[in-house]
């Protein structure tokens, strides 16, 4: 028996290694894990409550419409509930938004170098070609992904941040590329990270303009829900639509709905996960500055570091109990910013294998 060629070809995603993994192989009690680019607060104490008071609920099946969610994100955003698509994680939305307007081996699918893994997959898994717009000082250069654009390009993808790099375009310049695109060729502007910048939401009012655009975001990050797998999707009725047509009935778990809308109330723990977020980057910068290592500066909540042997230095982390992420870019690790103990734990370690 033997698979489609494009999935003889992909290799699956790796994520960060497993605290319990690391536990079992080597035996150690104390672990930061500092790979997946998680919050490190642990849950809000009024999601938790939610979640607690929803559980005698699950012997049935969620809302498929998700419809709570829906008007809950929609209010936030001044949005309409039809422009919102919900996955399992926004992960999911990006691979059916792709299996939406990809098909077939000519179609051609652009994002930079350096940008998130997943964009890569979903294209390989889903027969198309590739079309990889070489990164400018790691980030997007998207005068380059406007002129690799042919009438073969069926989705472009955009992730600001960027995920591994950290690197963040301006609204300007997302603008204007938008402007530049031809009516009707989706772009996918993944805004994972968005909530750590704390700046104002300009993409969400460039909807009205760009029938094309797609937003996403997720619940992962900033609102802490990661290993509930909830994110979301903001565009066009139609395009939306599409997404619903190519979904699993309830892709998303009732848990993560009643939680996800407890998040979305609780302004407090989104306060403290950017700061906690702003002043570990602080800690591990001044690190970093003062062991001379070069890193990408960061809008997100994780930082590339380039070492002159990044596997040696992840292995000789993981003997101290402190996860990492090796990345697809040669020479760097990445390492998501943990709580002041987290980050502490990671700098000891980093002082002891490099001094
Ligand atoms: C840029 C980017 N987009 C999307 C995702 C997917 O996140 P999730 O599926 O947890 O919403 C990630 C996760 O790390 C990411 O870095």
């Amino acid at each position: 028996m033997n698979a489609c060629e494009s999935i003889l070809g992909l290799s699956p995603y790796q994520g960060g290694k497993p605290i319990e993994e690391l536990a079992r192989e080597l035996c150690l009690t104390k672990i930061s894990k500092l790979a997946s680019n998680e919050n490190p607060l642990g849950i809000s104490i009024k999601v938790k409550k939610a979640i607690n008071d929803s559980l005698s609920s699950i012997n049935r099946y969620p809302d498929g419409n998700c419809f709570e969610l829906k008007k809950a994100i929609a209010t936030k955003h001044n949005v309409t509930s039809e422009m919102i698509s919900l996955g399992n994680g926004s992960n999911e939305l990006l691979e059916l938004i792709a299996r939406v307007f990809v098909s077939k081996q000519t179609d051609e699918v652009i994002f930079s170098q350096y940008a998130f893994v997943v964009y890569p997959l979903v294209t390989q898994a889903l027969g198309a070609t590739a079309v990889v717009s070489p990164a400018k000082n790691f980030g997007h250069d998207l005068d380059s992904m406007l002129s690799m654009i042919t009438t073969y390009t069926k989705l472009i993808f955009v992730a600001n941040p960027n995920n591994p790099t950290g690197t963040l375009l301006t609204d300007k310049e997302v603008y204007n590329f938008l402007k530049q695109v031809p009516e009707g060729l989706p772009v996918v502007l993944d805004q994972a990270y968005f909530e750590y910048l704390n700046i104002d939401d300009s993409a969400i009012q460039w909807l009205s303009e760009f029938s094309n655009l797609i937003i996403t975001r997720t619940f992962s990050k900033a609102y802490g829900l990661a290993g509930l797998r909830v994110g979301y999707s903001l565009c066009s009725p139609l395009v939306a639509d599409f997404i619903n047509r190519v979904r699993e009935p309830f892709n998303v778990n009732f848990t993560a709905q009643v939680a996800a809308i407890a998040a979305l109330k609780d302004d407090d723990y989104l306060s403290e996960s950017i700061k906690v977020n702003s002043d570990g980057y602080e800690q591990l910068v001044e690190c970093f500055k003062s062991l001379h290592l070069n890193f990408i500066p960061s809008h997100a909540n994780f930082i590339a570091v380039e070492f002159d042997d990044a596997m040696d230095i992840y292995n000789a982390l993981l003997k101290e109990g402190v996860i990492v992420r090796p990345v697809e870019m040669s020479g760097y690790l990445r390492i998501s910013i943990g709580t002041f103990e987290e980050n502490a734990h990671l700098i000891a370690a980093l002082n002891k294998i490099l001094c």
